[in-house]
């Protein structure tokens, strides 16, 4: 692996050096630079695949040079190691893409640990067994977009998984413009068009990207490309996409045809997404008999009840009683901070962290993201306990 070191002082330099040169197998130092500035304004050829900051002298005002250095090296895994650093520029830096965050002085056994979870996480395409995760609107406007595009930013960043939305709305898609603020440069129907030369590297190139192991495959962009996009296609971009990321997340829209429902055969779980109001609850009812009729699984269907509110006169009882499946989690009504969010598209966790909206996400990832054995830590406490322990 190729390695980056950033830091001005020269006794961690000899000690990353060292640590480098004696891990099996050996990390190869391909650059050294003294700040963020001078990595930011000097790239290094030779592309590093590890980057390692001292972040001792990051100030608060340098986070924006951190996420520049990051999408200069989108491919590269970051680890930050910090003596004491604010909680906000370690919420920054986790958005930005760092993955790693070890206390200073060094110790030996915690680096080579990290660069064991790096490694898993890098590891040969072939080890991974991504999960597809269905999300879909019961009612227009309920919010799958939202929550689709918010959730695979969530489990990239907070949930550290390399994660890739589809956009399967075949009008009308807008599930990149909610988190970012590019355009995309391929779209679904374009991969489509060129089914047969798909594979991992070809797949990755055609993302928007939107944090290092974040990326999306837009909609296409009318209803003549979509044209395009055949059942069997889907079959064949999700069985090469299980390969290569965590979790491929769809943002399956309002209709159900021959596409859709392929995507839902293929989905190990469906996310059937509504407000608690009675329109939702009868469209929702029809949605939920159309997945008993296609011989869907029940415990396979998790509900979500968005802009829910507290104290209202229909009860998430009332309406696992009607729809015969389980609400596994609710988003609270977070008009300013999803608006937000939505308008500038900027993701929620990277504009608003602090709200309401933006915990539930989190709570959403953890329940998603399997913890290793033995450990019971919640995610965000995990990422920061080597701190703040
Ligand atoms: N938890 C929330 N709190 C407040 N506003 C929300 C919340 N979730 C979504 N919204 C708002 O609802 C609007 C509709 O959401 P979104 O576009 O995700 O719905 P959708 O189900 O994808 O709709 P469509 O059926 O048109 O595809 C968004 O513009 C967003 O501002
Ligand atoms: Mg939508």
């Amino acid at each position: 692996m190729k390695v980056l070191i950033i830091s001005n002082d020269s006794a961690l330099h000899r000690q990353l050096a060292a640590l480098c040169a004696s891990h099996a197998p050996p990390l190869t130092l391909v650059a050294m630079r003294d700040g963020l500035q001078d990595a930011t304004e000097r790239l290094v050829n030779d592309t590093p695949q590890l980057v390692i900051l001292d972040a001792c002298d990051v100030g608060a005002g340098e986070a924006e040079m951190l996420e520049r250095l990051t999408a200069q090296y989108p491919q590269a895994s970051f680890m930050l190691l910090t003596a004491n650093q604010s909680q906000d520029m370690l919420l920054r830096a986790m958005r930005a893409g760092v993955r790693e965050v070890l206390a200073l002085p060094l110790v030996a056994a915690a680096f080579d640990d990290a660069l064991a979870r790096i490694a898993q996480i890098n590891g040969p395409a072939s080890s991974r067994d991504g999960k597809v995760l269905a999300v879909i609107s019961c009612k227009g406007g309920s919010g799958a977009t939202f929550l689709a595009a918010n959730l695979g930013y969530a489990l990239a960043t907070v949930g550290q998984k390399k994660v890739l939305l589809i956009d399967l709305n075949q009008q009308f898609g807008d599930a990149a413009l909610y988190v970012s603020d590019k355009k995309p440069v391929m779209t679904l129907a374009d991969i489509c068009i060129q089914i047969a030369r798909i594979d991992a590297p070809f797949l990755e190139a055609s993302l928007l990207s939107v944090a290092p192991n974040f990326g999306i495959l837009a909609a296409s962009e009318d209803a003549a490309s979509a044209s395009h996009v055949k059942p069997e296609h889907i079959d064949t971009i999700l069985r090469l996409a299980r390969h290569s990321y965590d979790f491929i997340v769809l943002d399956i829209g309002r209709q159900i045809d021959a596409i859709s429902i392929r995507a839902l055969d293929n989905a190990d779980l469906i996310y059937p997404v509504l407000q608690l109001a009675l329109p939702d609850i009868r469209d929702g009812r029809r949605l939920l008999d159309i997945f008993r009729s296609l011989g869907y699984r029940r415990d396979n269907i998790r509900l979500i009840v968005n802009r829910y509110e507290k104290g209202g006169k229909l009860h998430l009882v009332d309406l696992e009683s009607t729809l015969g499946a389980d609400v596994v989690h609710t988003i609270p009504n977070d008009y300013v901070a999803v608006t937000d969010s939505v308008n500038q598209g900027v993701p929620l966790l990277q504009q608003s962290q602090n709200s309401a909206a933006a915990k539930s996400l989190v709570l959403l990832v953890e329940q998603i993201v399997e913890r290793p054995a033995g450990d019971d830590g919640r995610i965000l406490s995990r990422l920061f306990g080597k701190i703040f322990s």
